[in-house]
């Protein structure tokens, strides 16, 4: 007996070090590279190319490369991301040539939206960063023409990058595969018809914006390749974290009537979309916001492509409220009951900084106004437009509320 455990012991003994040894490994080794063959792109800078690029841009990179006070492309922390990934930070995409990307060329912009790989470091780019492997070589052009343009909002900046710092947990699911990068396609991507309302809405849903992504059960069974393919495609349930580390089901967005969206009018859809607040006036929750930047048209093919799609009938629950202070003030309970809560976060850290609206506007005018008309102050904001959202007699309290969470921020 004595000696089974000795050797049981041992066994163990070989196989700790064997366990410690494949983490130190995981770890602290290089991560893996690939090859990177830099195309060669010819971009055609028209102002309709500028235009689209800006509007993709906005609608697709600005959430996540967008410093949160000071606007500019320039990075920053993603607050939403589960802890057990890391500490993960956005980077300079602005035209700074050390800081930026303004050295890159466009075949660079090019390898790694499409496939993933960074063109400098050949090393994957973790899954938080979008991919794009189907998006057409127009609407590629588009997004490189407006990242070279003059345009203020990538005007060179040198905010040096802050570097991520995955977790064991993130490196471990590169090391084993789970992240997957594209190939560079071999043939040319054409851009759809615009005048087939379902052929484009359907490039848009799911080439461009990856609703799927989003919208199905769950990343892991997701069909990057193939997105229809993709397990629930469409039906909702993925849980998807917010700012106060509550969980959202995605909502099904299949046509089935009674779980899915089969019984919204297009202008209901086109509508919500578009300014943020479902038919019941309660906001679209984040990380759903809303597409200020889609034109209606636009807004319409997805609706229209979405009729399209196998209905699934899968009823998903409502996400659970951000719980509030013990002893909540009426602000802070307005605070909650509109929204405010899941883009601004419980102490104002979130989509955007509200702990320095305190300072930043001192008169209680002001600060009324840049709420009831965000777009009047920043033109390209996904702020909903709160102007007769709101009941009047609430401001006062929700004033006051912001102006809490910057001092006791101490900004
Ligand atoms: C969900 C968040 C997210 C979105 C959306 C996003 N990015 Fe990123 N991006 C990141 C993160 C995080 C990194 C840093 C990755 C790393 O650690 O290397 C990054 C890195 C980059 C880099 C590399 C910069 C460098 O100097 O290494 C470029 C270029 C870039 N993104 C461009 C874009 C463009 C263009 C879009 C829109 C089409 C976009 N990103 C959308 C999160 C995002
Ligand atoms: C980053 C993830 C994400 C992406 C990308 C995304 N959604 Fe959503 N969407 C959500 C979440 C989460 C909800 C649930 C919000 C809530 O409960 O208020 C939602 C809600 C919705 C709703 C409301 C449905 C209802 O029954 O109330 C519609 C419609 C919708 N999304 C359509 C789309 C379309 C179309 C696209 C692509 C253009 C898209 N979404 C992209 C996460 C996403
Ligand atoms: C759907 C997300 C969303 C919701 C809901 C939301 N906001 Fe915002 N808010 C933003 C974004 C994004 C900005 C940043 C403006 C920009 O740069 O686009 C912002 C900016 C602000 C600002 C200006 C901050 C500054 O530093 O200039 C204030 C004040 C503000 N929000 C208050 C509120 C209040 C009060 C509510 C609830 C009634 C609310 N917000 C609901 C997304 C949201």
């Amino acid at each position: 007996m004595k000696r089974f455990l000795r050797v049981l012991g041992s066994a163990l003994l070989v196989l700790t070090l064997v366990i410690v040894g494949l983490v130190l490994y995981i770890n602290y080794r290089s991560e893996p590279t690939y090859e990177v063959n830099i195309p060669t792109i010819k971009v055609n800078a028209t102002s309709e190319a500028k235009i689209r690029g800006k509007k993709l841009v906005l609608s697709l990179c600005a959430e996540c490369h967008r410093n949160p006070e000071t606007k500019e492309l320039t990075g920053r922390r993603l607050m939403d991301l589960p802890e057990q990934f890391g500490v993960a930070y956005s980077k300079n995409i602005t035209r700074h040539p050390v800081e930026g990307i303004g050295s890159w060329s466009a075949g660079e912009i090019a390898w790694l939206i499409r496939t993933g790989i960074h063109p400098k470091r050949k090393t994957y780019v973790p899954a938080w960063m979008v991919k794009l492997p189907h998006i057409s070589d127009s609407d590629m052009n588009a997004i490189i023409a407006f990242l070279q343009s003059d345009d203020p909002l990538v005007a060179p900046s040198e905010v040096k990058n802050i570097e991520s710092n995955a977790s064991f947990f993130a490196k471990l699911l590169t090391f084993v595969g789970a992240f997957k990068h594209f190939d560079y396609p071999t043939e040319a991507k054409s851009h759809p018809d615009t005048t087939n309302t379902v052929e484009y809405g359907r490039y848009m849903a799911d080439n461009v914006m990856n609703c799927f992504a989003c919208h199905s059960s769950d990343f892991a069974t997701n069909n990057d390749f193939e997105p229809r393919k993709s397990e629930g495609y469409c039906g909702g349930g993925n849980m998807m974290p917010d700012f106060n580390g509550v969980l959202v089901p995605t909502s099904n967005i299949t046509p089935d009537k009674t779980t899915g969206i089969g019984s919204w009018t297009r202008q209901e859809f086109v509508t919500t979309l578009s300014t943020g607040f479902k038919k019941d006036g309660s906001i679209l929750r984040y990380p759903m916001g809303r597409y200020a930047h889609l034109s209606e048209t636009e807004l319409g093919c997805i609706y229209d492509y979405l009729r399209t799609i196998p209905a699934i009938s899968k009823q998903v629950p409502k996400p659970p409220q951000p719980q509030m202070s013990a002893n909540p003030t009426e602000g802070e309970k307005h605070y909650y009951s509109y929204g405010c809560v899941h883009c601004h976060g419980s102490t104002g850290l979130g989509y955007a900084n509200l702990q320095l609206a305190d300072k930043r506007y001192p008169s209680d005018s002001i600060l009324t106004d840049v709420i009831l008309h965000t777009y009047k102050y920043f033109p390209e904001t996904s702020m909903p437009k709160w102007d007769g959202k709101i009941n009047p007699n609430h401001l006062p309290a929700i004033i006051a509320h912001v102006r809490e969470l910057g001092k006791k921020s101490g900004k």
